[in-house]
């Protein structure tokens, strides 16, 4: 069976996927301990690093000094003014594969983040086995105290973010039989207004030359293409505020629960009405962004990973999620002098017309 033929891929381009949300879970954040060994002249230095340690050795007249830290022991931050990525719903499928990659190519400390501590501690094992190291901090985006917990750990500890990438997500399962106004209000709640939620509290830590990344999807521009003329000159629309797009995304929950959102001129999707939500969220945000912050050389996108393979999606999608975190990576190590892609939604690495 071809993965364009597969269930999983007619649900996300048709009705849309869809999963039940696991429960809210409070919280808490991980220790780090630290085991340094001894303090060194670093007068001469080599540097060798394997998959486990970070070994350096420093000669100083005849005296020959050998470091050796273990990797899952260095602490976080790793050094004060250490650069920071942070990944939301990162524990596992593409989120995961963010931190994977940003572990070996972003030149800083990357926080794998999680509702849960155990499984946000489980997958940084995960990557430790792999020889990564990332950092671990609780995160529930449907928990304003869990977003302002960590954004008051951002600050305190590496005075703001460079890389900010959202990518926590749900969607129903194609089977679930939970009433559709129910699915539309969990969906928002999550894929829009926690997102949103999130934005508030992080975007003002965003740094010079920072890069936010919207996990959005190219489900949103097909949840476009279904809704009425109006609607779409409104989603389109280069002055849309913020506070417009949140009353939209509310009436369509609330349309949804009179049975007419339909009539309203919706497209017939939750998922996919979240996801539009997400995109203009982000097309709204890079604007705020140009005048409030121009010239700090920030750049904001959303993007769609693709069809992956993930407990979202099914097995049957076409890519793995190493390859589903391509683009989001790609838009969060922008060169520092990049001045594009800015405000857009990415696919593959190229602008999708909105
Ligand atoms: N897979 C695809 O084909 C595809 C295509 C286009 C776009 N996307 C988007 O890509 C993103 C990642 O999806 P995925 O396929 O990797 O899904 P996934 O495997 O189901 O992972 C979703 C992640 O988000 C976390 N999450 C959900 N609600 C959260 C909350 N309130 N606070 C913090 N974390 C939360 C989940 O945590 P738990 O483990 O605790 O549930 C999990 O870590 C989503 O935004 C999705 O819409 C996926």
């Amino acid at each position: 069976m071809k993965a364009r033929d597969s269930p999983e891929l007619r649900i996300m381009l048709g009705d849309w996927i869809k999963k039940k949300p696991s429960e809210d879970i409070s919280c808490a954040r991980a220790a780090n301990t630290d085991r340094p060994l001894r303090a060194a002249d670093p007068g001469r230095a080599e540097r060798a690093e394997s998959h486990e340690d970070t070994v350096q050795s420093f000669s100083t007249g005849n005296q020959r000094t050998v470091l050796r830290t273990r990797k899952e022991n260095i602490p976080c931050p790793r050094m004060p003014g250490a650069r920071v990525a942070v990944v939301t719903g990162s524990n596992k499928g593409i989120g995961l594969a963010i931190v994977r990659a940003l572990c070996k190519q972003f030149e800083g400390d990357v926080y794998l983040t999680a509702r849960d501590p155990k499984l946000g501690e489980e997958a940084v094992k995960k990557l430790q086995q792999e020889g990564l190291r990332a950092c671990f901090h609780q995160l529930d985006i449907n928990n304003l105290e869990s977003i302002r917990a960590l954004r008051d750990f951002l600050k305190a500890t590496y005075g703001g973010l460079d890389v900010l990438i959202n990518n926590a997500g749900i969607a129903f399962k194609e089977a679930d039989t939970t009433p559709f106004d129910i699915q539309a209000d969990i969906t928002l709640k999550t894929n829009y207004f926690a997102t949103r939620d999130a934005c508030h509290e992080l975007l003002p830590l965003i740094k010079a030359h920072g890069r936010v990344v919207n996990v959005s999807s190219i489900v949103s521009s097909m949840a476009l293409a279904g809704c009425s003329p109006a609607l779409q000159e409104t989603f389109r629309s280069t002055t849309i505020t913020e506070e417009e797009l949140d009353k939209l995304m509310q009436k369509f929950v609330e349309d949804t629960k009179k049975g007419i959102h339909k009539e309203e001129g919706w497209a017939n999707t939750a998922y996919g009405v979240s996801k539009i939500g997400v995109t203009v969220l982000s097309r709204i945000q890079a604007r705020e962004m140009q005048k409030e912050r121009k010239g700090d050389g920030i750049l904001l996108n959303a993007c769609c990973p693709g069809f992956v393979q993930t407990d979202m999606a099914g097995s049957s999608m076409p890519k793995t999620p190493d390859q589903g975190a391509e683009t989001p990576v790609y838009l969060a190590l922008l060169p520092p002098d990049a001045k594009e892609p800015y405000g857009q939604l990415v696919s593959e690495k190229a602008v999708k017309e909105w």
